[in-house]
């Protein structure tokens, strides 16, 4: 197990580089499962999630290289065995294998996939998407069968924009016959990226960022290049330290476009904020307005956000009223925020931030990937030392976290216990 440490106060200065987007990567390394030949993928970040992709990627057989966050892969050696719940189970992103694997040989074994417990996060819409394009699913146990004789392509509506339901039916998609369109499809950028790099391939897919996504399906997909869009939550995250604590800190290689949501809100709030083209510069602001905030899919506000923006809102002179809508469970952090002296009612869907208030070092808990971030920042801000145990949540999702703040003037050390 591995913990961290954080003494907190200190002014960030200086620079944070973004690495390449989670949410992306663990799309695009499924993804190239349906290529006939080797893909090359440039700027994977280094996280652990990466590494559970890879294992399934090794244990189907595939030649997999990274070095640097290039990554080759080669699935001409494949086979299409059932992937063993032990290492499904790690992540949410181990069902965009149900989809590559359907669409490359109409047949795949897999048990429901892992991730972070902040819901009941079902996967019926993506097994819709199947069934319309001509799948038949059998479940038991929580494994599932999916064949297909014959995939054809169909209409699909989504009954909310589901990112992974998007991905997932895309995938299928363009190996169907014929055209599918994905109606009221999730409009996240990295939909754009996973559409792209199917399109490098060989696939044609038009609409990917709108609702309505259009896929023309193909036999066979070739060998390509793509990158990984720079991560807008962790951008996201390091921006909202660099308003609690920043002086001039810099945070680059960034698509400022993917989280003006986060953006625009900081200046209701009053934060000093300077956007340019691929970087940001943002101080620490003395008198944080209260603001209300929602969130949504793409362009709203992102859930993934919603946690680390809490920390914030602690410090705004007011009430802050702040409304999850995606998710159940994604309050777990706000128990161990009030042990670290916020003040935060949970009422149903929302919750109320009393601030300001002072925070002060604790032991506490990452009960998931961005209640672990949250409560990094909430050390950062806090008097004192913090002890954030289950810190593995963390480092599932964001790069070299630890280096990312010492090197801006964090107290940071990641313990082995
Ligand atoms: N939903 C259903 N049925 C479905 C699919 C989704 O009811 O078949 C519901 C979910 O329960 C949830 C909502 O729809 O309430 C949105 O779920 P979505 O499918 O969009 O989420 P996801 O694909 O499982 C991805 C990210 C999440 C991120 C969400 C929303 C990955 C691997 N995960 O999850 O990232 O919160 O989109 O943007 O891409 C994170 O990075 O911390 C994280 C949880």
């Amino acid at each position: 197990m591995k913990q961290i440490k954080i003494n907190g106060g200190n002014i960030l200065k200086g620079t944070i580089k973004i690495s390449g987007a989670k949410n992306s990567a663990v799309a695009l390394i499924p993804a190239s499962i349906l290529s006939d030949d080797i893909v090359e993928i440039d700027n994977v970040p280094n996280i652990s999630d990466i590494d559970a992709l890879n294992e399934i990627l090794e244990y189907l057989g595939a030649k997999v290289s990274l070095e640097n966050g290039h990554m080759t892969i080669d699935t001409k050696s494949i086979q299409n065995k059932e992937i063993p719940k032990e290492i499904s189970n790690k992540l949410r992103a181990s069902y965009y294998f149900m989809s590559a694997l359907l669409g490359k040989y109409k047949h795949v074994e897999m048990y429901f996939p892992g991730g972070c417990k902040i819901g009941a996060r079902p996967i019926d819409q993506t097994l819709k998407g199947f069934e319309i394009l001509g799948a038949k699913i059998k479940e038991e146990n929580n494994k599932f069968t999916i064949d297909a004789d014959e995939l054809v392509g169909g209409h699909v509506y989504l009954d909310m924009p589901s990112v992974g339901a998007t991905i997932n039916t895309m995938l299928v998609a363009t190996k169907a016959k014929g055209l599918t369109i994905i109606e009221n499809a999730a409009k996240e950028p990295e939909i754009v990226n996973v559409a792209t790099f199917l399109n490098n391939m060989g696939a044609k897919i038009t609409g990917a960022g709108t609702s309505e996504i259009r896929i023309k399906g193909v036999e066979k997909l070739n060998s390509c290049f793509t990158e990984v869009i720079p991560d807008r939550i962790e951008t996201g995250t390091y921006v909202i330290a660099g308003a609690l604590l920043g002086d001039n800190l810099k945070i680059e290689n960034i698509i400022p476009e993917h989280i003006e949501s986060l953006t625009l809100k900081l200046k209701e709030m009053g934060v000093d904020i300077d956007i340019q083209n691929n970087y940001i510069i943002i101080n620490k602001c003395e008198k944080l307005k209260p603001v209300n905030l929602k969130t949504l899919g793409y362009p709203g506000f992102p859930t993934d956000l919603q946690q680390p923006v809490t920390v914030l809102l602690t410090q705004c002179n007011g009430v802050s009223v702040l409304e999850e809508t995606i998710y159940e469970n994604r309050f777990q952090n706000v128990p161990y925020l009030n042990e670290m002296g916020a003040n935060i009612d949970i009422i149903g869907k929302k919750i109320k931030v009393h601030g300001p208030t002072k925070l002060y070092g604790s032991k506490v808990v990452a009960t998931d990937l961005r209640a672990g971030a949250c409560l990094i920042l909430a050390a950062l801000v806090a008097k004192g030392e913090t002890t954030i145990m289950d810190i593995e949540h963390v480092l599932r999702g964001y790069e070299n976290i630890i280096e990312k703040l010492t090197n801006v003037g964090a107290q940071v050390s990641l313990e082995e216990i």
